[in-house]
């Protein structure tokens, strides 16, 4: 096939070395916003007089019939082909012939790629704002029904405090809530149109630049030409972004794995969301939930990759950064299948209320309680922890439980204890006595999320 740049080679490149630099496989994904720059660069390029109007005209229409190809999936790329932009112009020289070759005035594919690339950011990364929307507003609906479900919280996978249902899926509501501000601020970064740089050092043409960044909806032109073609930090914000995002999804993911198992037994996932075993007829396996857990590699690795792609890369642009897409595209797609799937498994998933409130029974997570009980009777807090820990170790070697206890049965460890002693020490209690902003208890939790509606 043809090259852009065949004129000072003696001999055609090795087929093998085609297939190993060629990025169509993976960059046909950036056609649309391909051909979308390159119709503000030619209407550019005939505003500014670089090019003839007439002919401006024929490459507008051309590229407006291309387009219209690529979305009903009517291009045969050629597979031999360099990458999407060579394609477009080859596609472009069949339709309009010469005149073809003068849309890459005053352009480069260097900048050229990049500006593709954040096209698609801007895009893709307003879907994936919504979508984070999505599951904020699933979090909140949960916690608008579970505000007095009662559960264990954890610290070191212990019984630690009982919590509520709403408290403990708003706790990855402000995650998420944190994901969708880091995601605006990269894509506000982000928002510099590089097109007009060229290949590093911008051009002797009269562009304008101004008029291509308004053109195609960004805030203004890049400020550097050489930082410009050689600059991938926008995309490792966004793999950074994404690789927190989907920590936080394998965060909830793990907790529905073993939420849903028979000794935990707190969740029921819908059978739509879940997947059965080839030989064990019994089984419904949380398989979305894992997968979700497992994808996170990927991303992460996506993160590595890039960051590894770019050290020590000296300016400008180098052939490796063509390898900033896939890993782009990776973490796109998994972010946003991801979250969607999660969403599914959110929406369906049936608590098992009693069987949480069960198993805060006889777990102690009312101890911190009993020692408030006589901080607030004046003892200092190291020797109400002593005493409330002295009644744990008597209930444990009695088997009795903490908030089955009769005063008869505290007054021995301390005489502050009294009849209040015994009402702090029921679970609701003790959820509900937690009333400082931000805690757990039904009356801050409400606000929460009153809170968390005014932000979606
Ligand atoms: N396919 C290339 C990329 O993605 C386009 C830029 C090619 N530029 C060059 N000087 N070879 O980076």
């Amino acid at each position: 096939m043809s090259k852009l740049w065949g004129g000072r080679f003696a001999k055609e490149t090795h087929a093998l070395v085609d297939e190993y630099c060629s990025s169509l496989a993976i960059d046909t994904r950036l056609a649309l916003q391909d051909i979308e720059g390159s119709l503000a660069h030619a209407e550019m390029l005939g505003k500014t007089g670089i090019l003839p109007k007439t002919e401006v005209e024929q490459i507008i229409t051309a590229l407006g019939e291309i387009s219209t190809q690529v979305r009903l999936g009517k291009i045969n790329w050629d597979p031999s082909a360099e990458d999407v932009h060579s394609e477009i112009e080859r596609l472009l020289r069949e339709k309009c012939g010469p005149i073809a070759g003068k849309l890459h005035t005053a352009r480069s594919r260097n900048d050229q790629v990049l500006t593709d690339t954040k096209l698609y950011l801007k895009q893709t990364g307003a879907e994936l704002l919504a979508e984070l929307k999505e599951t904020k507003s699933s979090l909140v609906a949960i916690a608008e029904k579970n505000v007095n479900t009662i559960l264990p919280g954890l610290t070191h996978t212990q019984h630690a405090q009982p919590v509520s249902l709403a408290h403990h899926f708003l706790a990855y509501f402000w995650m998420f809530d944190r994901d969708a501000g880091r995601l605006v601020d990269l894509l506000k970064r982000a928002d510099e149109c590089p097109l007009g740089a060229a290949a590093l050092a911008g051009t002797s043409f009269p562009i304008d630049r101004h008029q291509t960044a308004a053109k195609l909806g960004f805030a203004k032109p890049t400020e550097n030409s050489l930082d410009t073609v050689s600059d991938r930090d926008f995309l490792i914000e966004f793999l950074s972004f994404s690789s927190i995002l989907m920590m936080h999804l394998s965060r909830i993911a793990e907790e529905l794995v073993w939420w849903s198992t028979p000794e935990f037994n707190y969740v029921t996932l819908d059978d739509s969301v879940t997947t059965g075993s080839s030989i064990m007829p019994q089984k419904k396996n949380p398989d979305v939930a894992e997968l979700i857990r497992g994808k996170v590699g990927r991303v992460y690795g996506a993160l590595m990759g890039s960051l590894t792609m770019m050290k020590a890369l000296p300016l400008s642009y180098n052939r490796d950064l063509q390898e900033d897409k896939q890993y782009l595209f990776e973490a796109m797609d998994l972010s946003l299948s991801s979250l969607k799937v999660m969403r599914l498994m959110l929406d369906t998933a049936v608590f098992n209320h009693a069987r949480m409130e069960s198993s805060l029974a006889g777990d102690f997570s009312n101890a911190t309680d009993l020692a408030d009980d006589l901080v607030k009777k004046g003892l200092p807090f190291r020797d109400a922890h002593e005493v409330s820990g002295k009644v744990v170790r008597y209930c444990l070697e009695t088997g009795k439980y903490m908030e089955n206890l009769t005063l008869d049965e505290l007054k021995p460890f301390s005489p502050l204890f009294d009849q209040t002693s015994l009402t702090v020490l029921p679970h609701l209690a003790v959820m509900q006595a937690r009333s400082s902003f931000g805690a757990t208890g039904s009356k801050q939790v409400i606000q929460q999320i009153e809170r968390a509606k005014k932000n979606i």
